[in-house]
């Protein structure tokens, strides 16, 4: 992943943009140059002071949402929480990626967040899709089958060269993708305003495919974890409390950089639901991995073409690696702890040139989510810890149903 990444620079599965030109255009599908070019014009997207700029955005998607939490709460205490938690990122990916102001919660049809549900199914046979992909590429190629349907592709592409005709046109800049698209436009030689419209739109259509489910699933995981453990949840509200009672929008990126618990709360969430079990890569030429023993001459040798598995999840559970790994401890990640950690047995996001672009764009967001939640409501209950098997992103079996109860701080 890193000192040897000219060897394994691929990911696993390739879908081809011949076979679905959307799907097939995406950062995550790229290789080789291309991959390199369109990775290193879309980096200063992700920058900190890029999410620093889109936090206020988050921040407004985070405030609609409580007003029609708090009606909901009203009637009843149980509550599905990935419908909320869904809800919210669509509202964030509208907005930060799309320019799209949406309220999902209140409007559920909304057009993106139908869009965006058809384009992360996980169902039975999408996962074929991708078993086809890895084991009759010829036979997929030949029938083109597409990861996004043909009419979702064409209306995701609508929406966003919309936005971006109408950003170039002239109207109001707002601090999201699109901007820093169009901004780009002119300063380097090698941005991302030098690729077609198409590429452009697969890019913002990888927020779905790349951040929705990862982010609302941090969000789900992290409630389920405050409602398990009551003490790390009372602690986490003691700082939060700490935070001025009206907030500015403009000032979100640093009210949540500052919680340093919160951030202990989200790496030890992520350590026990890292979201993408498992990162992969493919070997792109001959690789020597050393004596396949440690006195014996036969070497372990992995051809060109040869697709691994990097198991994120089972490092993380290790108890070679973790004290009482299956516990919830954010003490881990305290300043004092953390420089204890193994290189490389923690990997929430991956490593190396191609780890999680998004990384930084997903703790803010869920961080600008749980603050607010969490200074207003506590949760408990939610007992179910099997995984769903058939799922790319980890998620329970048995759903993320939690009892939400108001608090009692007059905020
Ligand atoms: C909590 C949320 C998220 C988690 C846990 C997560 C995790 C990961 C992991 C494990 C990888 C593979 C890294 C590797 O192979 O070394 C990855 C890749 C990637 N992620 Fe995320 N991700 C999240 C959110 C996002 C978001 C919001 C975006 C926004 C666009 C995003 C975009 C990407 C892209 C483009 C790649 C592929 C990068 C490349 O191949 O160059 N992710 N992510």
């Amino acid at each position: 992943m890193v000192a040897d990444f000219a060897a394994f620079s691929d990911r696993g599965v390739h879908i081809d943009q011949d076979c679905d030109p959307l799907f097939g255009r995406n950062l995550i599908m790229l290789r080789g140059s291309r991959w390199r070019t369109m990775r290193a014009a879309l980096t200063p997207a992700f920058s900190a002071s890029r999410c620093r700029s889109m936090a206020p955005l988050m921040a407004v998607c985070a405030r609609n949402l409580h007003i029609h939490l708090r009606e909901r709460v009203r009637q009843d205490t149980e509550l599905d929480v990935d419908e909320i938690s869904t809800a919210y990122v669509n509202d964030v990916i509208a907005s930060c990626a799309f320019g799209f102001a949406t309220d999902s919660l209140q409007d559920p049809h909304n057009c993106i967040f139908r869009l965006a549900k058809r384009a992360v199914v996980q169902d039975t046979t999408q996962i074929m899709k991708f078993f086809g992909y890895e084991n009759m590429k010829t036979i997929m190629q030949l029938l083109k089958v597409k990861i996004i349907k043909s009419s979702d592709a064409e209306q995701f592409g609508e929406l966003f060269k919309s936005a971006l005709r109408a950003r170039r046109g002239g109207a109001t800049p707002r601090p999201d993708f699109i901007q820093t698209l169009v901004d780009a436009a002119g300063k380097t030689a090698s941005g991302a305003e030098n690729f077609a419209d198409d590429d452009l739109v697969a890019q913002a259509v990888l927020f779905y495919i790349a951040g929705y489910d990862t982010t609302a699933n941090l969000i789900n995981y992290f409630l389920y974890e405050m409602a398990t453990n009551p003490t790390t949840q009372e602690k986490l509200q003691s700082e939060l409390d700490q935070l001025p009672g009206s907030q500015e929008d403009k000032e979100a990126y640093d009210n949540v950089q500052g919680l340093e618990y919160l951030d202990m709360c989200v790496c030890e969430v992520l350590r026990l639901w890292p979201l993408v079990g498992a990162a992969d890569r493919r070997s792109v030429a001959r690789y020597d991995f050393g004596p396949s023993q440690p006195d014996g001459n036969t070497h372990f040798v992995a051809e060109a073409g040869v697709h691994i598995w990097l198991p994120v999840y089972s490092l993380h559970r290790d108890a070679r690696y973790w004290v009482d790994p299956h516990q919830c401890d954010p003490e881990r990640f305290s300043s004092t702890n953390k420089h204890k950690i193994l290189p490389y047995t923690y990997m929430p996001f991956g490593t190396g040139p191609r780890h999680c672009i998004g990384s930084r764009f997903a703790t803010t967001a869920a961080k600008v989510f749980l603050s607010q939640f969490l200074r207003h409501y506590s949760v408990s209950g939610g007992s179910s810890r099997k995984l769903d098997p058939r799922a790319f992103i980890l998620r329970p079996k048995d759903g993320f149903t939690l009892t939400v109860t108001p608090r009692n701080n007059n905020i």
